[in-house]
């Protein structure tokens, strides 16, 4: 998979891609990320990237050529997949459309910032608009290191198969059951006497239960969903 970023910040996203998982997997060739720097795409001496708004108001706007000059240049050299623009007006994400981003051949991260884009790169450069959650960041950035860390542990073979089970558990749509290591007692708190008891069936049945209880108590919204699924499939 090949994911290009825009953004007139790469080195607020490019350090994120330089460890751990993400790291690997490009080390393995299993993605390759570049970022693009949007002010390459300027027309003017300046570069400039933003302009005052029609009509008036506060901010500035960022202006729609070098956008789309940058998308069109990347799908010059063959670069056909979705165009995703971070927004916190767009869809909220979630495991379901990290999946289905993760399946494209390749993908473009526009990084806006909040101030505003140009109305016309929202209606006719970008294919999805999304947003990382309800609450807004000064920049679709962070959102873009969120997204591509989100994508680049489904593709296969960027995790190894203890970090995978993860995903699985997720993908069920419960939060995870509580975990321990060593030692059994830390400062007088001690670790569930069944994890120390041997008896896997045992293990496996009180995860499972700690999974649904900490799901009801904590995000019950999943459970219902998980309803409407199987309602929507019966
Ligand atoms: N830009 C600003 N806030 C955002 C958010 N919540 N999600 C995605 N992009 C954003």
């Amino acid at each position: 998979m090949r994911i290009d970023l825009v953004t007139i910040f790469p080195p607020l996203v490019a350090g994120a891609f330089e460890q751990s998982i993400i790291k690997r997997a490009r080390d393995r060739g299993i993605v390759e990320i570049h970022v693009n720097d949007l002010r390459e795409y300027a027309t003017d001496r300046h570069r400039t990237v933003d302009d005052y708004p029609y009509g008036g108001g506060a901010g500035m706007v960022m202006k729609p050529e070098p956008w789309f000059r940058a998308v069109e240049h990347l799908r010059e050299q063959g670069h056909p997949g979705p165009c995703v623009l971070l927004t916190p007006q767009g869809r909220r994400l979630d495991q379901a459309l990290v999946r289905r981003l993760a399946a494209e051949d390749r993908l473009i991260i526009l990084c806006g910032r909040y101030e505003g884009v140009d109305e016309r790169v929202r209606e006719h450069l970008a294919d999805i608009e999304v947003s990382i959650g309800d609450y807004v960041l000064s920049g679709g950035e962070p959102a873009a290191v969120v997204l591509t860390d989100a994508v680049v542990r489904l593709q296969p073979g960027a995790l190894g198969s203890s970090e995978s089970t993860v995903e699985e558990s997720f993908s069920e749509g419960l939060l995870e059951y509580p975990q321990y290591t060593r030692p059994p007692e830390f400062r007088g708190w001690r670790v569930p006497d069944v994890l120390l008891s041997g008896d896997h069936g045992a293990v496996e049945r009180w995860r499972r239960e700690q999974q649904q209880h900490r799901t009801r108590r904590r995000r019950p919204d999943l459970l219902q969903e998980q309803g409407d699924v199987s309602e929507a499939t019966s």
